[in-house]
């Protein structure tokens, strides 16, 4: 078995690479003189494959595409997605528009394809292979609780993320609450007030993503006015665009913890062991 890591999963490649005892791959990534990517892998041994690329810009899902291209004598290819770009658009939410998701999806030719946490469960579908998502509950909540935080509640800002909450609450024994949220633009939420008891107490709010930081900014401020002692964030995958980041500090956040499905400062807690079991098991 070869680990291929992808430009973007190059740390997150290594430590799969080492929780295995294999040696990661090493691949060229470069740009020809139009700006095209020039990718080439430097192995000519022909193996089955690990291919570990998440794809959070148009140019890591094409070095993606090049990798599972450049892998094509390989017997079997195995692709792993830590944070898969574009799942969002898992349907149609306006006439006219595409599944972006499954655009994306249809275009990977593979065995099997794992990701982490991806956005819709329904998006595994959209893919022409056997397709599994990893879940990062357990390594984040062991995380939270190695913090020793004083009194803590693991807060939802929204329903959609209640699932996810709830697991994480429960593999670490917090309490746990929600927000109701209601999505006014791409980067603009309302949360709704709700008397959730964080007087005094630590609080994590936590999601699969932060994205423009806009869910958490209006979810830290409700918390906050609400008597909460520190609010820390804890996600699944920092995107954390533009100025997500300041944004964040300026409402008052403690700290902000996330994985390395997308490889960012805020990237405390690996998922490679989960990534590892999962290549283990096949
Ligand atoms: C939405 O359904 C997700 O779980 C996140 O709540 C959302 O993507 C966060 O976006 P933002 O950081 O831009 O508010």
């Amino acid at each position: 078995m070869k680990i291929i890591g992808g430009p973007a999963s190059q740390a997150l490649s290594s430590r799969v690479a080492r929780e295995l005892n294999l040696e990661p791959t090493i691949s060229d990534f470069t740009r020809f003189p139009d700006g095209e990517l020039y990718t080439r892998i430097l192995d000519e041994d022909v193996d089955e494959v690990t291919i570990i690329q998440s794809t959070m810009t148009d140019s890591d899902f094409v070095a993606l595409l090049q990798l599972i291209d450049a892998c094509e004598d390989s017997p079997v290819i195995n692709v792993v997605i830590p944070y898969m770009g574009y799942a969002r658009q898992d349907k149609k939410f306006k006439t006219g528009e595409p599944i972006s998701a499954r655009a994306i999806a249809r275009t990977i030719n593979a065995d099997r394809v794992f990701t982490v946490n991806v956005h819709e469960a329904n998006v595994l579908d959209y893919f022409n292979a056997d397709a599994f998502d990893l879940d990062a509950a357990y390594l984040i909540g062991h995380h939270l609780r190695s913090l020793g935080l004083q009194d803590p509640l693991l807060v939802s800002p929204d329903l959609g993320a209640l699932d996810f909450v709830e697991r994480t609450a429960k593999e670490i024994g917090f309490d746990y609450d929600y927000l109701e949220k209601t999505r006014l633009s791409g980067d603009t939420v309302t949360i709704k007030t709700k008397n959730v008891d964080v007087n005094g107490k630590d609080i994590v709010l936590l999601d699969d993503m932060i994205a423009t930081g806009g869910t958490m900014v209006e979810s830290i401020k409700l918390l906050k006015s609400q008597g909460a002692k520190d609010v820390y964030l804890a996600c699944v995958h920092p995107v954390l665009a533009r100025n997500a980041v300041m944004r964040l500090y300026n409402s008052g956040v403690k700290n902000i913890i996330s994985t390395d499905t997308i490889e960012k400062i805020q990237s405390s807690v690996s998922v490679a062991p989960l990534i590892a079991s999962a290549i283990k098991g096949l």
